[in-house]
């Protein structure tokens, strides 16, 4: 696909572009912990988006998006308005946030387009707003640092995609490594990658082909719902400035004040934060299967207490329970829709991909589309003649599992 990007905009600009890559992203655990200043554990897959890009000396941002076959243009002088199709918004969202900050960027030629499924929980509007926020750092040779690009993106996602995401999608967009995850305490911006070495099981994503229009709706509400939780608890404790600063016992003591539904919410965080803490130490011990127990808990926190699941992701978690070949499934991402990850072992891959298509398909009329994850380095130039092979082994590997 990056050939036919590379020609789609010579056609287009006549002219040569710079590529840039961007991945999207798995979340081992640590769900709707990012805005509560907590600790996610994501990491960057092959599964990315790809920019041709230059300058075109012109005051006007040239956009063609090759998934869509769409094209759009406007003006840099003019108020950058939000659009009616939501692909044009991360692309002004992020330029909007250069001017912002009073970054001196000019008209800009762009095609871009990848692989990242749309809707299914892997963060391909995280991928499209880093690439671009790293591509116009780059053309412009703005210097703007790394954190700053990630704070960027996740800004153009608030303002022009209107949902009030935490700060992992971006940010496992950019820092992400190859063989490993990151631990991110989204408070302090620390972060530590471990190496993501799972022996003889992989990382399998099911798609559930389901995108539920209620997600950033009901994002945004968990938001509040979490903020009010903390409102109630600052009475007690002033150092309480999030969720993160909560213990389960704080939760317990004032349980009366809270209404039952803010409460199972504040419950679910507190229990989540924990565990990536406990689940980093399971990785560091070489401990999968108690990582995997780990990730069961996770889902049912966010079944019954935080309520973003669905159907389909309960009966795909559900499926592997008896299954010695899965360590661990749940939900990934905001919810209601998108994949479950799994990890399963190698040798299993085929029977369990045959066993849960055919089970999914029996309960729900469909397939789910399977993909195993490689964990790859975040944003970065590509050498167009490096990324040809590089393509090669992440589709051979897809082809090996579907
Ligand atoms: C979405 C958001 C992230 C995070 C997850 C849930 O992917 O963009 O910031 O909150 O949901 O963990």
């Amino acid at each position: 696909m990056l050939n036919e990007i590379v020609s789609k905009f010579k056609e287009l600009y006549e002219q040569e572009p710079i590529v840039v890559r961007a991945p999207g992203r798995v979340n081992l655990i640590g769900e709707h912990t990012d805005y509560n200043n907590g600790f996610v554990l994501p990491a960057a897959i092959n599964k990315e988006i790809y920019f041709a890009i230059a300058p075109n000396r012109l005051h006007v941002c040239r956009v063609h998006a090759y998934n869509e076959n769409q094209t759009d243009a406007f003006f840099l002088k003019q108020r950058i308005s939000r659009s009616s199709r939501s692909w044009e918004n991360y692309i002004k969202g992020v330029v909007a946030q250069f001017l912002k900050a009073g970054h001196e960027i000019e008209g800009f030629d762009l095609v871009f387009g990848g692989n990242v499924p749309i809707g299914a929980g892997l963060s391909s509007s995280a991928a499209v707003e880093c690439g671009l926020a790293f591509a116009l750092n780059h053309i412009f040779e703005l210097g703007v640092e790394k954190f700053e690009l990630v704070k960027m993106a996740q800004k153009a996602e608030h303002e022009y995609a209107g949902v009030k995401c935490g700060i992992m999608d971006q940010f496992a967009s950019m820092f992400g490594e190859a063989g490993h995850v990151v631990k991110l305490d989204c408070r302090s911006l620390d972060y530590r990658h471990f190496s993501a070495d799972l022996e003889d099981y992989r990382i399998v994503l099911c798609d559930t082909q389901v995108k539920h229009s209620l997600a950033s709706s009901e994002y945004n509400t968990r938001r509040q719902e979490c903020e009010a939780g903390v409102v109630i608890l600052q009475k007690y404790y002033p150092q309480v400035k999030s969720l993160r600063d909560v213990t389960l016992q704080m939760l317990e003591q004032h349980k009366h004040e809270f209404e039952p539904v803010i409460h199972k919410r504040c419950l679910y965080v507190v229990s989540e934060n924990n565990r990536v803490e406990e689940a980093c130490h399971n990785l560091e011990q070489g401990d999968l299967q108690a990582f995997g127990e780990k990730m069961y808990l996770s889902h049912a926190g966010l079944q019954h207490d935080y309520e973003v699941s669905c159907p389909e992701l309960d009966f795909l978690v559900d499926q592997t329970r008896n299954d010695d070949s899965v360590l661990g499934a749940r939900m990934m991402g905001g919810g209601f829709g998108g994949c479950t990850i799994n990890i399963v072992k190698l040798d299993e891959l085929e029977n369990f991909s045959r066993r849960i298509e055919a089970a999914y398909e029996q309960q729900f009329g469909r397939k789910p589309q399977l993909y195993v994850a490689q964990l790859v380095d975040g944003c970065s130039l590509v050498d167009k003649n490096q990324l040809f092979t590089y393509s090669e082994e992440a589709v051979a590997e897809q082809t090996a599992l579907c």
